[in-house]
């Protein structure tokens, strides 16, 4: 550890131990335990986002606990025990007295106590917070002590009586980031535009598109990132009309558009940013149609972002230029409030405008309550990201015979373009973190290597 990460990744503890404080306070009576996964043998870690959020802890195999006014104190952490011979294959552990120093827990044990001391820590709470589902053996553990608690209580007619998902504590919190959260935002932000960069510079017709994925999945390594946020979508061509496309397998064609969706992650924050970009560097003319719409849409939608609107309003807004503009191209037909109520324009745009981000690609949160969209407020970071897809071919998604066959779907098909980008809530308005990565088509054509 001498040479490596600040276990807490350089936030204050003081930061964490506010979030417990709030966490605690909403607990009631109830018991809220985390967990991260065992040591993946030869994989890389996956931090749990939630237990490192309430505790810097991002140690395989540890397990938080925190209950108000409980005997061992309101937070108690469970971490492997040190162990020559395992950390000769796995590197140095924490051990429970540093763990107890670092994250400043009231009790520390060594996870082996697990079963020992999870019945007596859940005894006599009334619920429980606890994240289902996750293929960890600490579930079944977790599982266990919750069943010996519950028979224990049953003399005394006491809990824990529910099972209640984690998030609904952390979540609203977790919505809305500290500026040192955004600190970090930023710098995966900037790792990402520098990325994008380099990429973009190596455009040019025969470059396979694995060579763009692996050029900027190196540069967010090179650039101290932990790596890709999200697998890197390099799709050229028809492939850009492939929402989840990862094959990454097909050359770049002179001619060709090519949409990119990557973003790197740094101390456990992500971005997530799309470009797309003619190969040659300059659009043809019905691409140039398409793209001047989307980025339209872009440039509306984030216009729009200030505390006090809803998300709702954002992705209408991306809609209604959509709607619009399809309908000038004669690519829709009808009325605009009929092709709203028909959702005709999903078969072209068939994904919401903009998602959470933070420690998650799509982070948490709800998008709505009871059915009525969430208004934005300062500190929320969300994607906008709209795009038009005219998938090669048509056929089974909606699209009437007479705008299939027409001429001026000849045009468009086979086009797909994104253009996405980070935004946070400010108190005025908003900051685009990604604004460094050009969206204008001709600055955009200029940073392309072009011929080959
Ligand atoms: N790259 C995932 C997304 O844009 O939502
Ligand atoms: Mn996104
Ligand atoms: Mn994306």
């Amino acid at each position: 550890m001498k040479n490596g990460p600040d276990p807490m990744r350089g936030f204050s503890p003081d930061i964490f131990a506010a979030r417990r404080k709030r966490v605690l306070a909403d607990l009631d009576g109830s018991a809220l335990v985390l967990c991260s996964d065992p040591d993946a043998s030869g994989g890389r870690h996956r931090p749990d986002r939630d237990l490192f959020y309430l505790t810097g802890v991002t140690e395989p195999g540890a397990v938080a606990v925190l209950r108000p006014g409980g005997e061992d104190g309101d937070f108690v952490l469970f971490v492997r025990v040190r162990s020559p011979e395992e950390e000769r294959w796995s590197g140095e552990r924490f051990g429970p007295e540093r763990a107890q120093e670092i994250f400043g827990a009231d009790t520390t044990y060594g996870n082996d106590l697990l079963s020992e001391h999870l019945p007596k820590l859940l005894a006599e709470a009334e619920g429980m917070y606890f994240r289902i589902g996750a293929e960890s053996p600490l579930q079944s553990l977790v599982m266990e002590a919750l069943q010996a608690a519950r028979l224990r209580g049953a003399r005394k007619g006491v809990g824990p009586y529910g099972i209640i998902d984690p998030g609904r504590l952390l979540d609203p919190q977790r919505l809305t980031k500290h500026p040192d959260e955004l600190e970090r935002m930023r710098w995966a932000a900037s790792v990402t535009v520098e990325a994008f960069t380099e990429m973009l510079g190596a455009v040019r017709p025969g470059a396979g598109e694995w060579e763009l994925e692996g050029i900027l999945d190196g540069a967010f390594r090179r650039k101290g990132a932990g790596g890709p946020a999200y697998p890197t979508i390099v799709g050229s061509g028809a492939n850009a009309c492939v929402l989840h496309y990862v094959e990454n397998n097909r050359s770049l064609c002179d001619g060709d558009l090519v949409l990119v969706d990557a973003g790197a992650e740094t101390d456990l924050y992500v971005c997530d940013v799309t470009r797309t970009f003619p190969v040659s560097g300059s659009f043809t003319a019905p691409q140039r149609v398409i793209y001047d719409l989307v980025l339209e849409a872009h440039d509306r939608a984030i216009e729009g972002i200030h505390p006090g609107v809803t998300v709702e309003s954002i992705h209408h807004t991306a809609r209604d230029v959509f709607i619009d503009g399809l309908l000038d191209l004669g690519v829709l037909a009808g009325s605009k409030a009929d092709v709203i109520d028909t959702e005709a324009y999903k078969q072209f745009f068939p994904h919401q405008t903009s998602h959470w981000l933070g420690l998650d690609v799509h982070d948490v949160g709800d998008y709505a309550h009871a059915g009525v969209s969430r208004v934005l407020e300062r500190g929320m970071v969300l994607s906008v990201e709209p795009g038009l897809y005219f998938q090669d071919p048509l056929e089974g998604l909606g699209v009437s015979d007479e705008v299939e066959g027409s001429a001026v779907m000849d045009d468009y098909v086979g086009i797909g373009i994104r253009i996405e980008d980070v935004v946070v809530v400010t108190a005025e308005g908003h900051e685009v973190l990604t604004a460094a990565l050009p969206v204008s088509p001709d600055e955009l054509g200029g940073l392309v290597g072009g011929q080959g």
